[in-house]
Order: structure tokens, then sequence, then C-alpha cells
């Protein structure tokens, strides 16, 4: 049985009794007349599939405690196959995914008006839906237009948001997720060490983005995990600085915060260094004060504690440190964001609130910075740490970050 299928099957275990749940790998939106977006699959759909392509449905059931689940796919196009390459066919759908059933798009609608007709003499439908919504900006997702469209016709059908659900999965990861996440930033340090050893003064940011994206292509990545940051002296101080276009500088410290993607597993990585190759004292002052702040996560980071803890004890950190190298605002000025977030299919993963208790198997980010727009520059170090049962382990410990490290391996430029 694949991955896939035993986390279905542990979805079904929770879901309440003469309930379905519906999951939908989303629709590919038009550019212009002959293009499409870049299609990207939701990530609840694929970890419960496996499956990346647009337009197909999951629907998992549970009646009187027995389960199914099945797949609706639209129809091989013989035509569509010749020009953008062919859809799934039903028995590839059934060999990734492993489902009971697949059948065509066409059919689902009966098949919910089935499975109400079955619920009613049970008291009711529930359906269990993906409605995540962000912002009132984006399209309506498949999953809201089909929970509006179910409760016209079945008025009495409850709806029930399965993202705690899906949460409390995705936040553990299993031995093949950190596998994929640490092939990720170990594609992550190529490109990292290609910038490094490349860098020089006179040149554009971009080519150091460019950089990157080749060293990935070179390991077979042609994703990246988020656009890639490549800021140099003030820019570094613009937390998500994405323009990429100014020219570097000699005497600059340039800040990356990057990540490949690994079977749609992600790294996050930060590094800071200088454009020259080495490092200012004042520079490496700066840069020591958040590599120790960065240790001091990695000691703490344990099962009990919460992300929202480790950044107070970042905070009190910087509050002793940064007056010692003449950063008299309050901290909060210099290190604006917070230490980290959860990571895996989704660079900022779920469970976006910072305040629940680490457990072993969850990967997270260590990415202290310091900001001092008035001097020109920008650090951040960020690491990604997998949570064990006696601490942590560092995904990242192979990609230098030491002063000494980083300028020796800069010297073989
Ligand atoms: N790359 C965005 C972040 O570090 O959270
Ligand atoms: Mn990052
Ligand atoms: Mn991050």
């Amino acid at each position: 049985m694949n991955e896939f299928k035993q986390r279905r099957d542990r979805f079904m275990e929770q879901m309440d009794d003469n309930s379905i749940a519906v999951f939908f790998a989303g629709e590919e939106l038009q550019k212009s007349e002959d293009e499409a977006y870049p299609f990207a699959v939701n990530h609840n759909f694929y970890y419960l599939t496996g499956l990346t392509k647009a337009g197909m449905s999951l629907v998992m059931t549970k009646f009187n405690g027995i389960t199914s689940d099945r797949m609706f796919i639209l129809p091989y196009d013989e035509l569509m196959a010749k020009w953008v390459g062919g859809r799934l066919k039903a028995d590839e759908v059934q060999r990734i995914a492993e489902v009971a059933m697949v059948n065509e798009a066409s059919e689902m609608d009966d098949f919910i008006a089935n499975v109400y007709n079955r619920s009613r003499s049970y008291g009711g439908l529930k359906v269990y839906l993906d409605l995540w919504y962000y912002s009132s900006k984006q399209q309506l997702t498949p999953a809201i237009l089909f929970a509006k469209k179910i409760k016209e016709l079945y008025v009495n059908v409850t709806i029930i948001d399965s993202y705690p659900l899906l949460t409390d999965m995705r936040l553990i990861k299993s031995e093949s997720e950190i596998a994929k996440i640490s092939k990720a930033i170990d594609i992550t340090r190529s490109g990292v060490y290609a910038m490094m050893k490349n860098v020089r003064h006179g040149m554009n940011e971009m080519v150091m983005e460019g950089i990157f994206a080749f060293a990935l292509c070179q390991r077979g990545c042609r994703e990246n995990a988020f656009p890639t940051i490549a800021a140099s002296g003030k820019r570094a101080t613009v937390l998500h600085y994405a323009d990429n276009d100014q020219i570097m500088e000699d005497g600059e410290l340039f800040l990356c915060d990057l990540g490949a993607t690994y079977d749609h597993y992600c790294a996050d990585i930060s590094r800071t260094f200088p454009v020259s190759g080495k490092f200012t004292d004042r520079q490496k002052e700066i840069y020591n004060v958040v590599l120790a702040a960065q240790k001091l996560v990695e000691n703490n980071a344990r099962p009990g504690i919460s992300i929202r803890d480790l950044n107070q004890m970042v905070i009190d950190f910087y509050q002793e440190e940064l007056p010692k190298i003449g950063l008299m605002k309050d901290v909060r000025e210099y290190y604006f964001h917070g230490i980290g977030h959860q990571l895996g299919l989704d660079v900022h993963d779920v469970d976006h609130t910072g305040q629940n208790p680490l457990k072993p198997g969850m990967v997270i980010t260590n990415e202290p910075g310091l900001y001092i727009a008035d001097e020109g520059i920008g650090i951040r170090i960020e690491n990604d740490l997998l949570i064990t049962e006696e601490g942590c382990i560092d995904l990242a410990k192979d990609i230098v970050r030491e002063v000494e490290d980083i300028e020796n391996l800069m010297k073989k430029k």
C-alpha cells in the first residue's frame, strides 16, 4: 500500500460517519488566448493522491463505518495529447493513487446525488471540504464553488472544513517526506555554492538569481520553492525584496533567501556573504550575532516548546547583545519578523499560528536576521530543523555558515 493510500485511510478513519470528503486538484488559469499560467496542484489533493494534474477530484466516503475512495477524471483527449501532452488515463491514476475506483468527471454529480439519498436514512450528509480562502482578490476555489452548489441542491448538508484533520497529518513528516526535504536542501546547497563562487562586484542581482536557477537545473530541479530573493547592500533590509535588478557593489553584503523543491517538498534557506569574498570587521561583528541567535534556537528547539517561545528567546538575546555592537534602537527596529515557520509541501506549511508545542517529526525553519538600513546591511541566516524526541537535527548543517568557512569557499572562485 503506498503512502498516499495510507494517508487517505488515516483521514477516513477520522471522518464522522455518514460523510464524504471531496478534494480538488484545481483548474488551470488562463493567461491569454493560447496560454495558461503555470499550474500548481492543490497540496492537500496531492498529499492524499500523489496526482499533480488539473481537473481531477477525489471523493472519500464513509457510511456505517465502511470507507471507500474514488477519483473523477477528465476523459483522455487524443487531440490534446498531440498538442500539449495527454491527460492521465484511468489505469495510471489507479496505479499512482491506489484508489478503489476511477470514474469520469461527468459522473460526479449523479454520484453525489446518490450518496446524498443514501445519507437521508441516517440523518443527513456531512461533507468535508478544503475551504482555504485567502483573499477577496482571488478566484473562488473549486471547493467553495462545490460547497455553494451542493448547498443549493441539498439544503441540509453540513459542510465541514477538512483543514484541522489535514493539518494534524501534514505537520508530522514521515521518513520519506524528511528525505525529500533533505534532498531539496542539498540541491539548494549546490545553488548557494555556485552563487558564492561566482559573485563579482558590478554584476546584477538577477545574474545571481540565474546562477541559482542554473545550478538547480543541473541537478534536475526546475521548480523553486518560492521566488528567489537576491538582495545586495541596503536592498537586503527589505524582507521579501523581489526586484533582484540592481548592481552589486564591492564592499556590500549579499543576502539570498531561496529554495529548491524535490518531489514537491520545499527547502527554505538564507545565506548572507560579502560580494568581495571577505567580510569587513563591522559586517563580521553583526553577522556573528545573528549566527549566535541561530545557534541559540537550534540548542533549544525540542518537543514542547513553541516557535513563539523560540522567537522570544531570540528577542531577549538581541536585547542583551545589540547595544554591545552599537545598535541602540528597539530590537524590533532591527529584527521585525518571526524566527520561523513550518516547512513541507508549502514553504510556509500548515499551522501558521506558531503557538502550538513542537512535536517530533515537525520541520521548522530557523531564520534570525538583523536589518540595519542606516548601514546598508541586511543579514539573514536560515536553516531547516527536524524536531526529534531529544531536540532537533539541523537538516542544513552542510551548507557553510561560519565566516571563515564562507570566505574559504569563496576563495575558490
Ligand atoms: N523564504 C521566505 C521565508 O523565509 O519565510
Ligand atoms: Mn526563506
Ligand atoms: Mn522561511
